[in-house]
């Protein structure tokens, strides 16, 4: 059972991305029923009043959320991601769409980001704050290249608290989410890590906390779908 790494996790989940990279995007609107595209535009949607012009999409993956920031019409969205395969695939969804200009990709990791500070003017980041090494100083380098103000948006998977969405959800990650992820992406590891790093992460009050503790300020969290997944915002103190 015990699958999530103790040390070395950024290897691990590193490794695991490459490895599930060709069948990340199928995968994701199997087991969520396409409803995550719907989260990813919920997210996106948070940004419009701001219309920012510069737009970081951190663990950016295959680039879904990177493209629907390009909705908004920024000058430049900018994806970083430690998986190189991930990104492979993210580049080719950006040129098949004509979006090279507008959208660029880059290896990079969370907690040492290779920008400066105060270089966007917005940050999201879907489903990838968990799988950070080290959460607060991931959410710490965002502040840091945030201009003062800079909203950050996180979409992120929360633990329902309800009967009976949560014995569903909890039957739903411990059998059939696994099942199904091994049979599509081959990899045993990967789909069971997924139901246990959303068990061992910190999610509502507490997420809201190691945000405050990170740099952001006028944190609030809004539940999606039964609180399956949740958006959380914040704006940096600069
Ligand atoms: C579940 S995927 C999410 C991808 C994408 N944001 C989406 O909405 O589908 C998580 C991504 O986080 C990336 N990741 C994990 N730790 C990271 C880190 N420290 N820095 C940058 N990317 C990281 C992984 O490589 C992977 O591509």
């Amino acid at each position: 059972m015990a699958s999530l790494p103790t040390t070395d996790k950024k290897a691990f989940v590193k490794d695991m991305f490459d490895n599930i990279a060709p069948r990340y995007d199928v995968l994701n609107r199997i087991l969520s029923g396409g409803i995550d595209q719907q989260w990813r535009k919920k997210a996106i949607a948070m940004l419009k009043d701001d219309a920012p012009s510069r737009i970081l999409d951190v663990a950016t993956g295959t680039a879904d959320l990177a493209i629907l920031a390009g909705t908004l019409d920024p000058d430049e969205v900018v994806g970083v991601d430690i998986a190189e395969e991930m990104l492979q695939v993210g580049r080719t969804k950006i040129e098949n769409r004509g979006l090279s200009n507008l959208i660029k990709l880059k290896h990079g990791d969370a907690e040492q980001l290779p920008f400066s500070e105060a270089s966007f003017d917005a940050a999201v980041v879907a489903f990838g704050v968990r799988n950070f090494e080290d959460l607060a100083l991931g959410l710490s380098e965002i502040s840091r290249v945030l201009r003062p103000g800079g909203q950050l948006v996180v979409l992120e998977f929360s633990r329902p608290t309800r009967f009976p969405v949560k014995q569903l959800y909890a039957f739903y990650g411990r059998f059939i989410l696994p099942t199904i992820g091994k049979m599509i992406s081959g990899d045993d590891a990967a789909y069971k890590y997924l139901p246990e790093s959303i068990e061992a992460f910190p999610d509502g009050a507490d997420f809201l906390d190691v945000m405050r503790s990170s740099g952001f300020r006028g944190v609030s969290q809004k539940r999606l779908t039964f609180g399956i997944a949740s958006l959380y915002s914040g704006r940096s103190s600069g």
